[in-house]
């Protein structure tokens, strides 16, 4: 098991998103980062082959790791292929990433969806550790990512950002880039967040919801606003989460 990998053999994780990707080698016997990250835009257009060729950089930068790499995606990934690229380049869906990464790198590349690592990510070492039942990770971004995890157990490609919630997407109303481009007020926002996890709550009855995205730092501005019956937390990895949980991934 990796936890007791040699140095050299540790795992890496990749954050692959709309903007920007970042790399770094992953002590999983802590769920850190060995090093400071390395962080790069992401390519115009972000096509698989352009992207594949930043990754191929990018470990080269990453001396001390050797072992397995993890990639996060911003969609809907089965068996290493690409179903889904709501906010990326379309020519990733049909893509077999897994394939052509570990081609490309000659590393052994397993692709996962960016909310699920950061779910995974939570429930092994953050906000949700040791939590027993169905929690909910979700992550508010440019788009609303989510992990479903079952007593420790993903229950990968959720998608619950695209359930329809009065009427609307669910991301394209209470995503922190509606927050931004709507310019609404924390109380605003909470008002259609709260409509959003009510909705989950209904289907899903949860023990637990994690708020993750770069946002979360700012939780303390719109958690407390928010009206729900379920106990709701900010993510503890922050935006550590997706690369040490794709890591978590590759390796196990
Ligand atoms: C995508 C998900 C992704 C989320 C967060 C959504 O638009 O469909 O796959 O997890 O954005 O990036």
């Amino acid at each position: 098991m990796a936890t007791s990998a040699s140095p050299g053999d540790r795992p890496c994780g990749i954050d692959f998103g709309g903007t920007g990707i970042k790399a770094a080698t992953v002590d999983l016997e802590v769920g850190d980062f060995t090093a400071e990250r390395l962080r790069t835009r992401t390519p115009d257009p972000s096509t698989p082959e352009a992207v594949a060729e930043v990754f191929v950089a990018l470990l080269g930068q990453l001396p001390d790791s050797r072992g397995p790499v993890g990639v996060t995606v911003p969609g809907v990934v089965r068996h290493g292929v690409v179903h889904s690229a709501a906010n990326i380049h379309r020519s990733w869906i049909g893509t077999d990433a897994d394939a052509l990464f570990t081609r490309a790198t000659g590393r052994d590349v397993h692709v996962v969806n960016d909310a699920d690592a950061a779910g995974l990510a939570e429930v092994r070492y953050g906000a949700a550790k040791g939590r027993r039942g169905l929690v909910i990770v979700t992550t508010l971004g440019t788009g609303i990512g989510s992990a479903l995890v079952h007593d420790g157990a993903l229950v990968p490609n959720s998608e619950l950002g695209h359930l329809e919630v009065d009427g609307h997407e669910a991301e394209s109303r209470a995503a922190n880039s509606a927050r931004e481009s709507e310019d609404l007020s924390w109380e605003q926002w909470a008002e259609r967040l709260t409509a959003y996890y009510r909705t989950l709550e209904k289907l899903f009855s949860p023990e637990l919801f994690v708020v993750g995205g770069g946002i979360s730092k700012k939780a303390d501005h719109f958690l407390p606003l928010l009206d729900l019956e379920t106990e709701i937390v900010p993510a503890a990895l922050r935006n550590k989460a997706g690369i040490v949980g794709a890591a978590l991934y590759a390796t196990e």
